[in-house]
């Protein structure tokens, strides 16, 4: 290697390895953050917060909508049934877990695994778009009817919201500070545990991110 270029490529991975550190820390401040959350309703009956998992450089972010069980006692998201529909699902379409970022908009599980309240998508929310901010994807895939509405009116597509059977696979466009992002929203994995013939039309779904990233 000419002297000029090493030089060049040792200020590459200087940047890169820099880059990787900022993205740490600044994902590390929101697990502290959200472990102190301690004004959230969902506090009381915290086991483990789920945070987020997988590459900060990931170009796709997966969103659920809050931990379940398993989830909240391993600290994991999607580890538990719906997590091994996800696992399948991903492997159908090519895509490596440990290369993508999976996360969800609340943070802690609420109790009996009801549905998460509006209140607590306001308070767990700006986690979420900070976690956008940092990794920078290129596409956000949203699981579930909650992550769909959040981050399509998030980013300024309100008007575009419809029921999640008729939105699911299809590529909304939102324009971001570093560029264009698509959406593509997807029925969460956890309608296939609760009816095995849905996998079919989740795998043909998947196949959409396939072709994005
Ligand atoms: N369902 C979700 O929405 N998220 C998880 O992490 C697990 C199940």
């Amino acid at each position: 290697m000419e002297r000029e270029e090493k030089e060049r490529y040792i200020l590459d991975m200087e940047i890169s390895d820099r880059e990787k550190q900022e993205r740490y820390e600044a994902m590390k401040k929101i697990r502290d953050e959200v472990i102190n959350l301690k004004e959230s309703p969902l506090y009381i009956s915290r086991v483990k917060p789920v945070i987020g998992e997988g590459s900060h450089f990931s170009k796709i972010i997966f969103i659920g909508e809050a931990p379940g069980k398993n989830e909240a006692e391993t600290g994991r998201p999607f580890c538990g049934a719906a997590g091994k529909v996800l696992d399948e699902l991903l492997e159908s379409a090519g895509i490596k877990r440990d290369e993508i970022y999976i996360t969800n908009i609340v943070k802690d599980r609420p109790p009996n695994n009801r549905d998460p309240l509006p209140e607590e998508i306001k308070l767990y929310a700006p986690f979420l778009d900070r976690q956008v901010e940092i990794i920078r994807p290129e596409v956000i895939a949203t699981l579930g009817r909650y992550s769909m509405v959040y981050i399509m009116e998030r980013y300024g597509l309100s008007e575009m919201v419809e029921p999640i059977s008729k939105a699911r696979g299809k590529i909304y466009e939102t324009s971001m500070p570093y560029g264009i992002v698509k959406i593509v929203p997807l029925y969460h994995p956890a309608v296939a545990v609760y009816n095995r013939t849905m996998i079919k039309i989740l795998k043909e779904d998947f196949k959409v991110l396939r072709e994005l990233i």
